[in-house]
């Protein structure tokens, strides 16, 4: 597994208020209802979510109802950070009890995911992009993709080529958290590119969002 890592709040000891600043700064409901919906995320859905903090995408998927079918529970998420894994853990749990509620956490790198080829219909990646290096962008889709079954649709929403002047200024605020390496590359609208160059046959942008840190833009994407 990856030795270092940018955590979720870029400085650590932001990370027991993730919650409260990415709900403000990031339009994090708007987003993540997105890219549910843009899935079709249901009940049966086999989900893996990288990176996924503290589990909100995966809590908003537990709320539309418990998973249904025999087995254990499709949902599943996946992060590099014990620390934010904990807090997802504790965010998750009041669901666990429910029949085939709980979601499975799992720790482990994005760039190279622990699951058989074509184990998910949907893979979702919000806001996690911008802190991988550029190599590891590239190999992160590449594993995604592997995951993901032929039929499958990976949703993905994190920063992008900014729509204004006052959108590449707010974004500084990320880069200063998040260092340039991973971030610069987000600015020259690199994604669309690195989805394809991935091996996805198809991608669509699907939304364009003003957020107090800069521009988000949502994709969906083919295998
Ligand atoms: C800004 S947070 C986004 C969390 C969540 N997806 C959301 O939208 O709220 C970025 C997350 O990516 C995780 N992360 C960073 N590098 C990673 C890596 N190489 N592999 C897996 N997760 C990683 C961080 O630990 C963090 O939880």
């Amino acid at each position: 597994m990856s030795s270092s890592f940018t955590c979720a709040t870029g400085f650590s000891f932001l990370l027991p208020w993730y919650d409260h600043l990415v709900a403000r700064l990031t339009c994090e409901q708007a987003v993540k209802k997105h890219l549910i919906q843009q899935a079709g995320i249901g009940p049966q859905t086999r989900l893996l979510d990288v990176g996924c903090g503290s589990g909100t995408l995966l809590q908003l998927v537990q709320e539309q109802g418990p998973a249904t079918g025999e087995g254990p529970s499709p949902w599943v998420g996946l992060d590099i950070d014990p620390r934010i894994l904990k807090q997802a853990q504790v965010k998750l749990d009041s669901y666990g009890k429910q029949p085939h509620g709980r979601v499975h956490l799992v720790r482990a790198a994005c760039d190279r995911l622990p699951f058989h080829d074509h184990s998910f219909q949907v893979v979702s990646c919000s806001l996690v992009l911008h802190h991988l290096k550029p190599e590891q962008k590239l190999s992160a889709l590449r594993e995604m993709r592997r995951v993901l079954s032929r039929t499958g649709k990976l949703v993905l929403a994190d920063y992008g080529h900014p729509k204004s002047m006052l959108a590449r200024l707010l974004f500084l605020m990320v880069q200063i958290a998040d260092g340039w390496e991973s971030t610069q590359p987000q600015l020259q609208g690199v994604l669309p590119n690195l989805i394809a160059e991935a091996g996805f046959q198809s991608h669509q942008e699907t939304a364009v969002m003003s957020t107090p840190l800069g521009t988000l833009r949502c994709y969906v994407a083919s295998p």
